[in-house]
């Protein structure tokens, strides 16, 4: 279960989120709708997204928690195999090309990987446990 700190929300240990690994999936509630998110590391940073591709209301990972491509560039729709570069969300390859995933602010502290509540946005729950 997620720690509450002020508006912070643990979501993992800064340990648990690889470089280019496996993601941590959760949920977060944006205008009252519940919606799949997740957080994963690249280029040293925690980047978190909603889990649906731009073009359509897919979830991106077939296996949970694996958002990476095999270059480990790119975060990938399993599906179709839309491109995603991991630190913009940008589509630049596929279905979505020029469009983007949304993006959801986290923030590393304190060893722990944090998702942010907002106006508007709220943390839910974990969705699943780090694949390893
Ligand atoms: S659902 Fe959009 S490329 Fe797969």
């Amino acid at each position: 279960m997620a720690d509450v700190t002020e508006k912070k929300f643990v979501l993992c240990k800064s340990t648990d989120l690889k470089e280019k690994g496996s993601g941590q999936r959760f949920l977060v509630k944006i205008n009252n709708e519940v919606r799949p998110a997740f957080v994963l590391r690249f280029m040293g940073k925690p980047r978190a997204y909603l889990n649906e591709c731009a073009h359509q209301t897919m979830e991106l990972d077939l296996q949970k928690g694996l958002f990476f491509d095999r270059s480990g560039q790119y975060i990938i729709c399993a599906t179709h195999g839309a491109l995603y570069s991991p630190d913009k969300g940008l589509c630049v390859s596929g279905r979505c090309d020029g469009r983007s995933l949304t993006p959801l602010p986290v923030v590393e502290a304190e060893k722990n990987i944090c998702f942010v509540a907002e106006d508007g946005l709220e943390f839910i729950s974990l969705a699943n446990d780090l694949d390893t």
